[in-house]
């Protein structure tokens, strides 16, 4: 029997900051949400969506077939964050769900978080921050927890997009010499405003003296960084993460860290997150941070909003404002 619904349904997975998905009730939605900040279990992830047409959801929510296919009038699924590797988004193509993202208005934080790791990794800040709370802390001293300058050493970056060019940009002021590795090559004039090199993935390999990862977690990059390409890179090089974990293989980048063939990294994200893996964690030349690259106020704001917009604008039968990639 076919119920009569007064408003459309919107289902949202977590509290969000504000403005807040009141956003969504004060445009006539019925917006049902979890009040808890925590992720939902499978379970009420599954009873969640079940009479919703729209779905706010967090990259921690796991949105495949079956919850798709326990969600009969989902027309939207609006995902609180720039990946979307959480979403299996042929099958939503397949059911005439659209699925959005967030670009854009986290570009700028998520830039500024790599660079704080980079930072932190160059320059011991983790292990200085450690000895200091330890009251281990003698005083100043000549070899101190020496660090690399970044003053002409080459930054490479795999992953042009808006996240690597505001890294790469950043990079410029720091006088760094930046090289980027990406599917396709960016335009000529982006090239010469960052004063960017393409080379292939080799190369960014052997060149790189800092290495920052800013492209989608999907079954071409899985795994990119592992024993093969961390023998490719120099000792001396630094690697950081704001991208996601699965990029890289991070059993085998602890091996590389405790056999010193990396000399530091500084991770955002991690494999089993948020599990840490085994050995990280004693690492003294690790700087770790809790997933925070969009953690910014005005981020995480324009990201309630777009969100919000994207899930009105479907609802009203028009485009979305970010749909991911086709
Ligand atoms: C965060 O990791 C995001 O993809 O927005
Ligand atoms: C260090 O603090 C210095 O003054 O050299």
């Amino acid at each position: 029997m076919a119920r009569c619904r007064m408003a459309s349904h919107v289902f949202v997975t977590r509290p969000l900051p504000a403005p807040g998905i009141g956003l969504l009730s004060d445009s006539g939605f019925e917006v049902r949400s979890n009040p808890e900040d925590r992720p939902l279990s499978r379970e009420e992830l599954l009873a969640g969506v079940r009479e919703a047409d729209a779905l706010v959801c967090m990259l921690s929510d796991r949105i495949d077939r079956e919850l798709l296919d326990s969600a009969p009038m989902l027309k939207v699924v609006a995902n609180y964050a720039v990946g979307y590797d959480n979403i299996d988004v042929g099958a939503a193509r397949e059911r005439g769900i659209v699925v959005t993202n967030t670009p854009g208005v986290l570009t700028e934080a998520t830039a500024d978080l790599a660079w704080a790791l980079l930072l932190a990794a160059a320059r011991n800040l983790g292990a200085g921050e450690r000895m200091v709370r330890a009251g281990e802390w003698t005083g100043w001293g000549p070899m101190q927890l020496l660090g690399e300058p970044l003053q002409g050493r080459t930054l490479g970056i795999v992953g042009m997009g808006a996240i690597g060019q505001a890294v790469a940009r950043r990079g410029k002021g720091f006088g760094m010499e930046i090289v980027y590795f990406n599917r396709n090559r960016v335009a000529p004039e982006i090239e010469s405003s960052l004063g960017a090199e393409f080379v292939s993935f080799e190369e960014l390999l052997r060149r790189s003296d800092f290495l920052s990862l800013h492209a989608p977690l999907n079954e071409h990059s899985r795994h990119l960084f592992n024993q093969q390409t961390f023998q490719l890179m120099k000792p001396t090089a630094v690697l950081v993460n704001t991208a996601r974990g699965a990029l890289i293989d991070e059993v085998e980048l602890v091996e590389a860290l405790q056999q010193g063939r990396l000399a530091a990294a500084g991770l955002d994200v991690y494999e089993f997150e948020p599990k840490i893996t085994e050995g990280l964690l004693s690492l003294d030349n690790v700087v770790l941070a809790p997933h925070l690259g969009s953690a910014s106020t005005l981020a995480r704001g324009d990201m309630v909003r777009l969100c919000c917009e994207n899930v009105s604008a479907v609802l009203a039968g028009k485009p979305a404002l970010t749909p991911v990639p086709v």
